[in-house]
């Protein structure tokens, strides 16, 4: 069957980092706190003239070169992104007219943080069923202009970043030893919108508004919808938690990913965790984990990755992948 198997990862950060301590001029916080509650060391600020457009270029480019294709060998370039340059075009077109890339087709998907995974899944099922071959997947965010700078709670959480996967339809047996997503679930429930969200957009305020959120509510959910969401994609495949080699959670805050791990049983040493680096990116986070830790010898081929989602809406979900 056909399978969705990576042949490149990129990604990109802006230049700009701004630590814990420069938020101490900025509202009342510390260091200490900000690490003890969330492993949150530092995060990354797009140029006041960078947009996500531009941070997905850099990741895209950087894959495609990985992979060593043509550009115009791809056929679908998809953008998770909560934070597009504008109300339109979809980001992901200029995208692909940046990247060399002339057939095929381009849109966005706004999953908020669970935006990669919902990305993922769209792929997958693109390459399965033949209608797509070569997939560019991009996770890019400027959370940066949709922050609430006068809110401690939120604005120390996010910073600003994009990764890709290049996926590829490969011809594999049909087992779960095969290379590729091995599985994709998603999920989401529209009770608890105000949980997570912006106070304003296009049609309501005519503006893109600033983030506001309830912390210990996503928190509970994030620690719940997570480990379900991979123990959903597990059973599906019949194998036990025990043949996870990594665990690569959305990259919120150190704390959820180890609760994530603590439930499922999986070790801290099996949890990728970049959180402290680069904050929470969003739809980004997952594939600079992934690009991060394939490049650094963590993640090695062959392995088996499970890869969880929380985010606004609420909207969760777990692609399963053999690197
Ligand atoms: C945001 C979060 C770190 C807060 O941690 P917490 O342990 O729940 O802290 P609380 O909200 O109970 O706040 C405790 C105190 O710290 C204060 N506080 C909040 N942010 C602070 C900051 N940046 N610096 C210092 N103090 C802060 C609060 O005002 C509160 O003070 P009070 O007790 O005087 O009212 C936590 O709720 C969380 O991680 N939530 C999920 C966030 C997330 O990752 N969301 C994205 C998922 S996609």
């Amino acid at each position: 069957m056909r399978r969705a198997v990576v042949i490149g990862t990129g990604a990109y950060l802006p230049e700009r980092v701004m630590t814990n301590a420069d938020f101490e001029s900025i509202v009342e916080t510390n260091n200490q706190w900000i690490v003890e509650r969330t492993g949150i060391e530092q995060r990354h600020i797009a140029a006041e003239n960078e947009y996500t457009s531009d941070l997905a270029v850099h990741a895209g480019k950087q894959a495609i070169e990985a992979a060593g294709i043509a550009p115009d060998t791809i056929d679908l370039v998809i953008v998770a992104t909560t934070t597009p340059d504008d109300t339109m075009p979809a980001t992901a077109t200029k995208v692909q007219y940046r990247l060399g890339i002339t057939k095929g087709a381009a849109f966005d998907i706004n999953a908020a943080c669970s935006g990669f995974v919902y990305a993922m899944s769209v792929a997958n099922g693109f390459i399965v069923s033949g209608q797509a071959r070569r997939v560019l997947v991009i996770g890019a965010e400027t959370y940066s202009r949709i922050l609430d700078w006068k809110d401690r709670g939120t604005c120390i959480l996010f910073g600003d970043g994009a990764a890709a996967l290049l996926l590829d339809a490969k011809e594999q047996n049909g087992t779960n030893d095969d290379r590729g997503i091995l599985f994709a679930g998603i999920h989401s429930d529209g009770q608890h919108t105000d949980w997570l969200r912006t106070n304003g957009g296009v049609s309501t305020t005519k503006t893109s508004g600033v983030m506001s959120m309830a912390g210990k509510e996503i928190y509970r959910n994030a620690i719940t919808r997570m480990p379900e969401a991979v123990q959903e994609g597990m059973i599906a495949l019949g194998l036990p938690l025990s043949a996870i080699d990594w665990l690569v959670p959305h990259q919120a805050n150190l704390r959820i990913l180890h609760g994530v791990g603590q439930k499922l049983h999986i070790s801290e040493d099996k949890v990728i965790a970049t959180v402290q680096k680069h904050a929470n990116t969003s739809a980004a986070s997952i594939p600079l984990a992934l690009h991060i830790a394939s490049h650094d010898g963590r993640i090695k081929t062959d392995q088996l990755l499970a890869c969880p989602a929380l985010g606004a809406g609420l909207t969760w979900g777990c692609f399963i992948i053999r690197w």
